[in-house]
């Protein structure tokens, strides 16, 4: 009794230092918990194993910087288009989702630094000939609530465009050729042609976009607490080491 009670205290006692190395004045929806919204159909970035974990790139990070601030990962998983939503709406401390850093997103939320820079490309099948040039005369799968969509529907029009609300099911229907493409983040859609045979990955000629998580709005402690340890993360080269594990080539 003793022994548990004396290792309760120890294990307080090393929270707390490790949140006070943080100035931890930040506040969290649950208290000792990070909640974040996910739709986790997104590899490497985030993905559910067999045992419905949700596992990738960004569980590994957030892992590292719970630890560090002493919270608790807890993830909740919807569509995409939900998930940026649950900052604002008070049922997420964070959207963690491989979201792009946008300008017309920070009204929804405040953005911690970004980790990381992708571009948007093409999936299809590995006979069909799709460049950038002819992508306006294809049937373009995207995701919804995804830059891929807004892209999409931008330059070609709704009725080019399919949205699907996840990758998993845009991907699904690619397979059986009820779109022609999708439009999708490039180590997403390499990470999909991956698994699923007979698929090529075609670059597009779309600007670079950062990922960052995006916090609730007004929560700046919790954004500078979060930058601290990332930034941490992406100096000593942790984040470049979790982004390659995951990744397939
Ligand atoms: N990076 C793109 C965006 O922010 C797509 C993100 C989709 N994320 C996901 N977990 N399905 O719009």
């Amino acid at each position: 009794m003793m022994k548990k009670i004396v290792a309760i205290l120890c294990a307080m006692m090393l929270t707390l230092t490790a949140v006070s190395a943080f100035a931890a004045d930040f506040t969290t929806i649950e208290a000792g918990k990070l909640t974040m919204s996910t739709s986790p159909d997104f590899p490497p970035f985030e993905n559910t194993d067999d045992d419905g974990n949700i596992i990738g790139i960004e569980p590994d990070l957030i892992a590292l910087i719970c630890e560090k601030l002493g919270l608790e990962p807890n993830w909740l998983a919807m569509d995409f288009d939900s998930a940026l939503l649950a900052p604002q709406t008070g049922k997420a401390d964070a959207v963690v989702s491989g979201v792009t850093v946008r300008e017309d997103r920070k009204t929804q939320f405040d953005f911690t630094t970004s980790y990381v820079s992708i571009h948007q490309a093409i999936v299809c099948k590995e006979d069909k000939d799709i460049t950038m040039d002819n992508l306006g005369e294809q049937t373009i799968g995207v995701q919804n609530g995804t830059t891929g969509q807004i892209y999409a529907v931008d330059d070609f029009g709704e009725d080019n465009v399919v949205a699907y609300n996840t990758y998993s099911v845009a991907f699904l229907a690619l397979t059986n050729d009820q779109v022609d493409c999708i439009v999708v983040d490039d180590l997403v859609g390499k990470a999909y042609a991956a698994t699923i045979p007979g698929l090529k990955v075609v670059e597009t000629t779309y600007e670079a976009e950062e990922f960052a998580f995006g916090v609730s709005k007004g929560n700046t402690a919790l954004v500078e607490a979060i930058n601290e340890v990332l930034e941490g993360l992406i100096a000593d080269g942790t984040v470049e080491e979790i982004i390659l594990k995951h990744s397939m080539n």
